[in-house]
């Protein structure tokens, strides 16, 4: 048997289930943001029945939990309705093309031909977004270019001015100055209805971090006394993120020490 083999087979994981500890998972419970979530969703409500939304921007410090809770904002909309929603990440779509492209795709389930031009594939999904309404979050805003930053603003804000759509958009950024940097035109139109995402106090990143060890880990792999030193250690780098790395680090670490417990000195010694 080789070693891949053996590994495969022999359940020695002190996981319950690793993805827990997934940057990218998304928690089926969401600590601390009921509020948060139930703004986004009075925002939107006017789109269900036709009228006009205003816009929101959500604005928060990293690890606030924006993206979170944007995801099952999202997760509502479409179990409960058939309104298409729209979620670009601006890490990824980073440049305006790829985001008129990646709206054009939703919208007419093809891909743009490479030799159409940008302000083209934006004027058809104008077009089509006359006949129907759209949820249309950008998360991450703040990373995406200036000049395309700017331009985006003033192609989509002016939209429902020029052309007779009904979009929501919903704009997510981590810097509460972001307005400020746009240029004045971009910044005359960006009317929108702020939600803030406030940083977690220690006890709300406790109760998260708990809730994913009790779910990520087998029982006793680690203790509450530990979490709660991760947990301050978190709060100290400001960062939720930091923690949830670090369980996961931790967890494969006395993994593959073909340990089942994590110990004081391991969280001691700890460095990412
Ligand atoms: N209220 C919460 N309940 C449960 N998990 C949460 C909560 N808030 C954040 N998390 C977890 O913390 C991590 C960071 O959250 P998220 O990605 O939503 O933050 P963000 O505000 O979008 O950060 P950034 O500005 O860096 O994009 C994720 O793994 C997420 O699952
Ligand atoms: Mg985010």
């Amino acid at each position: 048997m080789s070693i891949l083999e053996e590994i495969m087979q022999t359940d020695s994981s002190v996981f319950k289930n690793q993805d827990i500890f997934n940057i990218n998972y998304l928690p089926e419970i969401i600590h601390g943001r009921d509020q948060e979530l139930k703004s986004i969703l009075i925002n939107i409500k006017p789109i269900l029945t036709n009228n006009k939304v205003l816009n929101t921007i959500i604005m928060g410090n990293p690890s606030t939990g924006k993206t979170t809770v944007i995801k099952h904002a999202l997760l509502e909309i479409e179990n409960y309705t058939d309104i298409k929603t729209c979620y670009i990440n601006c890490n990824i779509q980073n440049t305006l093309r790829k985001i008129y492209t990646q709206i054009f795709k939703l919208l007419f389930e093809i891909q743009p031909r490479s030799n159409v031009a940008t302000e083209i594939i934006q004027e058809k999904i104008m077009e089509k977004l006359e006949q129907e309404p759209l949820i249309l979050v950008f998360d991450d805003l703040n990373t995406l270019s200036e000049p395309d930053t700017n331009k985006l603003i003033n192609e989509l804000f002016r939209a429902n001015e020029y052309y007779h759509t009904n979009i929501a958009i919903i704009i997510i950024v981590n810097n509460i100055l972001f307005k400020y940097s746009l240029e004045k035109s971009a910044q005359s139109i960006l009317h929108c209805n702020e939600i803030i995402f406030t940083d977690y106090t220690e006890e709300q990143m406790y109760s998260i971090l708990k809730t994913r060890c009790d779910k990520g880990f087998k029982p006793g792999v680690i203790n509450d006394q530990q979490i709660k030193k991760i947990t301050k250690t978190a709060k100290e780098h400001s960062s939720l993120r930091w923690g949830l790395k670090v369980l996961n680090a931790l967890g494969l670490k006395i993994e593959t020490e073909n340990r089942d417990k994590i110990t004081d000195n391991d969280i001691m010694n700890f460095t990412l």
